[in-house]
């Protein structure tokens, strides 16, 4: 387990709910508070009427139209708390029976190298569909998990060549990808679609890992934070905001997949804390336990410094989780962190 200071959260999604203590406790707000959010009443009422997610949604684009970014001050009453870092492979349409074998075999013997330390990781591989149920064997004896990069939003029927939650678990799954940038580039997916997808596998038992991110266009026009806020409130709207005390949630910026260009560590960690104080509007203990992790072009000689950024979780590795030696080395950056 790492310490991850979440200092700066403490009291958060309570301040907010209160203008006045939201003010003193919190600097650099481009708008007044109370002209955002709704009163403590008004949102244990909506909470009580069940039409909270839709309102709590709303707060989180409000938050981003109107770029609302709280700069919080310290509190002399805080606790620290500790996220375990998720080390993620997505292996993409990458891999095969002989490729399977090895990379598992590899990786078990490098965390079993690293002895007790190891454990205070989680380490995730999300191979192809048809390789789930042989990665999930060979991982059975091990702290590894696996998962599928995609499901679909339904149960079961006639949608040839989709998987579903059930399915996955029926494989030895634990874990699911949604909206990846490449399924919603590649494949249309809206973020309504990713929504009733996380959805769809919280219903089954699998964990959600929440793909977000910019594209470079986006970045260049100053629309990160409104284009991570908006994909975050649709989960919120449809989901609530609940389910990030189980989903994980990945950060990828969509011109670093692929490209070796990398988020400087500022950048990730400014957009990761952006994405917590969205959290913490919500909820201030879901926003500390909720695990948000690096994707884009992390590779063994850039994953320490980005590990090391205080809201930074861990990574999602696409490329360099194919080669067993560089993902146990982005492993075992982790691992050296949370020490
Ligand atoms: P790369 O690590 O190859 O940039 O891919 C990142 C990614 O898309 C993981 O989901």
């Amino acid at each position: 387990m790492h310490p991850k200071s979440t200092d700066h959260l403490q009291g958060m999604g309570k301040n907010i709910l209160n203008p006045t203590l939201a003010r003193q406790r919190f600097m650099g707000f481009a708008l007044h508070t109370d002209r955002m959010m709704p009163s403590r009443e008004i949102c244990i009422r909506r909470l009580q009427t069940g039409i909270n997610p839709i309102k709590s949604a709303a707060k989180i684009d409000s938050a981003c139209t109107n770029r609302y970014y709280p700069r919080p001050i310290s509190s002399p009453n805080h606790s620290v708390r500790m996220r375990t870092p998720v080390i993620a492979g997505n292996w993409k349409m990458n891999g095969s029976v002989e490729m399977a074998r090895s990379l598992c075999g590899d990786l078990i013997e490098g965390l079993r190298t690293a002895g007790d330390n190891a454990s205070r990781i989680e380490v995730l591989l999300c191979p192809p569909a048809t390789l789930l149920g042989q990665v999930s064997r060979a991982i059975a004896d091990s702290q590894i998990r696996c998962g599928s990069q995609d499901i679909d939003e339904r149960e079961s029927g006639a949608f040839t060549g989709q998987i579903s939650a059930s399915m996955v678990i029926d494989a030895g799954g634990t874990h699911t990808l949604v909206g990846h940038s490449e399924r919603r580039t590649l494949f249309g997916e809206t973020d309504e679609v990713v929504a009733r997808k996380t959805s769809a596998a919280l219903r089954a038992n699998l964990t959600p890992v929440v793909c977000i991110g910019e594209t470079r266009e986006e970045r260049e026009a100053e629309q990160t934070n409104a284009v991570v806020g908006r994909q975050i409130s649709a989960i919120v709207r449809h989901c609530g905001a609940d389910v990030f005390r189980n989903a994980i949630i990945a950060y990828e910026p969509v011109w670093a997949i692929g490209t070796g260009l990398t988020a400087t560590p500022e950048q990730a960690q400014e957009t990761h804390r952006f994405i917590r104080q969205l959290l913490a509007a919500e909820d201030s203990a879901i926003a500390e336990g909720c695990r948000i992790l690096y994707g884009g072009s992390m590779k063994p000689d850039n994953a320490p410094d980005l590990l090391a950024q205080t809201d930074i979780d861990g990574g999602l590795i696409g490329g360099a989780s194919l080669n067993s030696k560089d993902f146990f080395a982005i492993c075992a950056a982790a691992i050296e962190q949370a020490a």
